[in-house]
């Protein structure tokens, strides 16, 4: 049994997680998936017990990425991320929004302010919750937005049927066993007529795992973001249709000719840096800066301010970042799969 720490973290969790990759792989040096797609809550706990401090401290309270034109900073261009995913999905004052997989709570924040919606927040780390709670006060939004703690994978037992009039997961669902039972799951949950937005994470068609330096990208981004099966985008979409969502829009935007790429903070060169603000967020991807974090965590969990694990978790997102840069080059990978779904309206 591990021990619970006040924070939400568990002990020894973070340190599994780097463990049970290495546990994952079978004898012939392939990866052996449906052992993690069983077990992904202790996989996708113990990686976010690890990572979700150094995602605040290398990137911002939204952990996602997000589109840049020319010149704009970096909080700037997260936020109009989740504004265009607002007004994608047309929220309306006052709705009932469930944010599906809310991380510390920084699209909740942005979107109930932009959309002047009531939000819930529902994530499956103790350890966020916890964060995302102090973060809402601290900005004053406590009445318009809670979090709860809950797995995606069983919204309606936790909600009952028909309780949200618009459901938004951003970067969040990958992290699912299968698709169809975490959309199937968006779809009781939401109301007749409801709308479901998404920033989905996939790997795109041109993706072919048959080819052994495809299926090595993919497992990479696998392991560096504790996602049990990364799968392609032609499957997203089949499972939204499958479990009844009409898609009423669907875009890959990382399609779209952005002369600055959506994974330019993530090279870690500072002259790319948009503001000079964001030279500090670049700089922490480049090698000096990722130099000074390997150190810093280092000593940090040593001293016992960090969890165990928490520097593997760190190596993690070395090869996380690496992989994601090397999708978005190559176009085999998108963080940014926009559909907006609706439910039908009963007759
Ligand atoms: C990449 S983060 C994105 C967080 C947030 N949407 C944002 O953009 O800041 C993925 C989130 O999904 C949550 N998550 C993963 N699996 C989950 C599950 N089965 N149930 C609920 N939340 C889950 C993680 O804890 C994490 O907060």
């Amino acid at each position: 049994m591990s021990t619970e720490y006040q924070d939400g973290r568990q002990e020894n969790r973070v340190e599994n997680y780097t463990k049970f990759w290495q546990k994952d792989v079978n004898k012939e040096g392939e990866t052996d998936n449906q052992n993690r797609v069983e077990n992904y809550t202790d996989v996708i706990n113990g990686y976010y017990d690890g990572a979700t401090e150094l995602y605040e401290y290398g990137w911002a309270q939204s952990f996602h990425f997000s589109r840049f034109y020319k010149g704009e900073a970096f909080a700037a261009s997260l936020a109009r991320h989740e504004h265009y995913l607002a007004s994608q999905m047309s929220l309306r004052p006052g709705m009932r929004v469930l944010d599906v997989g809310c991380g510390v709570g920084g699209p909740a924040r942005e979107i109930a302010r932009f959309a002047d919606v009531n939000i819930v927040g529902l994530n499956n780390n103790d350890f966020q919750i916890q964060r995302a709670r102090k973060y809402t006060k601290r900005a004053g939004l406590e009445d318009n937005i809670t979090f709860v703690k809950g797995d995606f994978m069983k919204l309606s037992e936790q909600f009952g049927p028909n309780s949200f009039d618009a459901v938004y997961a951003i970067e969040a669902t990958v992290h699912a066993p299968t698709w169809e039972g975490v959309y199937g799951e968006i779809m009781k949950v939401l109301k007749p007529g409801g709308v479901f937005g998404v920033y989905e994470w996939c790997m795109t068609d041109a993706w072919d795992p048959s080819i052994p330096s495809h299926k090595a990208l993919g497992h990479e981004i696998e392991f560096g973001n504790g996602i049990p099966e990364m799968r392609p985008l032609a499957k997203a979409r089949e499972a939204m249709k499958t479990v009844g969502f009409v898609i009423e829009h669907e875009e890959d935007l990382a399609e779209r000719h952005d002369e600055v790429p959506w994974y330019y903070p993530l090279e870690g060169d500072v002259w790319k840096a948009q503001t000079a603000w964001d030279y500090f967020t670049v700089w922490r991807m480049s090698w000096s800066g990722k130099l000074v974090s390997h150190n810093a965590i280092r000593m940090l969990e040593f001293c016992g301010f960090l969890p165990k694990g928490t520097w593997e978790v760190g190596e993690s997102l070395k090869t996380a970042a690496d992989a994601l840069v090397r999708g978005g080059q190559t176009k085999l990978f998108t963080p940014m799969y926009l559909a907006v779904c609706r439910k039908p309206a009963e007759n």
